[in-house]
């Protein structure tokens, strides 16, 4: 049976970086689930699909046209750059499209059956309650929102996206919201999570604290 750890959080918490340097660590696969719902939705955007009521169906047909292969995205064999997939504007799409349920629906068992049999780790909003509810290590990260948007400034500043940290931290706290609020698989850590507040913790640190659970799985 693969092992499967789950990271939980908010928009801008870490908890993909933490889940990329876990995933080197252990040599596990690496699901970031965020990707799959951005993915979803450019695909959605580029058909001009965004609000018509053909949005489940072609989620239903696009989820086989996924791709993740060395740490690039790829939608129907074509890829789609960083910059692109990791704006924040993608982001907000993203968070829009994933509170209809009939896309969580058309997703869950693509994301469940990522990795094959290989152990697994998975990070987004929903890892841990809904999509793998019977991992063995589940974990939640929080930080301040405040904390988060500058993070997340910091990272878009990196990849040449001109944001102002105003306009981030506004963002964020909608999807935020969106996020936890909505009917379907919100956001909130499973009941058996173990939660992390990384507000004044470096990357390091976190992952420090993440691995000293994992090892027991691992070692
Ligand atoms: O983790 P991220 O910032 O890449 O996620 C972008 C959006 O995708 C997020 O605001 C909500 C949605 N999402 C989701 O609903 N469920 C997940 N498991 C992951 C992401």
């Amino acid at each position: 049976m693969r092992t499967i750890i789950t990271l939980d959080g908010p928009g801008g918490v870490g908890k993909g970086t933490v889940a990329k340097l876990l995933a080197e660590k252990y040599n596990l696969q690496h699901l970031d689930s965020g990707a799959v719902y951005r993915l979803c939705a450019l695909h959605l955007q580029d058909c001009l699909l965004f609000d018509a009521s053909e949005l489940e169906q072609v989620a239903e047909v696009f989820k086989m046209k996924f791709e993740f292969k060395n740490g690039k995205f790829f939608s129907a064999g074509v890829e789609i750059p960083e910059e692109r997939l990791r704006s924040e504007f993608t982001a907000q799409a993203a968070s829009q499209i994933a509170v209809k349920p009939k896309i969580r629906a058309a997703l869950l068992q693509w994301q469940r059956n990522y990795g094959g049999e290989e152990n697994l780790v998975a990070d987004g909003r929903d890892m841990g309650t809904v999509v793998f509810p019977d991992a063995q290590l589940k974990f939640f990260l929080d930080a301040d929102a405040k904390i988060r948007a500058k993070r997340r400034f910091e990272q878009l500043k990196k990849q040449g996206e001109n944001v102002s940290l105003a306009a981030l931290e506004r963002e964020i706290s909608e999807r935020d919201k969106r996020d936890r609020n909505r009917e379907t698989a919100p956001l909130k850590p499973a009941a058996d999570a173990i939660v992390i507040d990384t507000t004044d913790l470096s990357v390091n640190a976190v992952l420090d604290k993440v691995v000293e659970r994992c090892q027991v799985f691992f070692n």
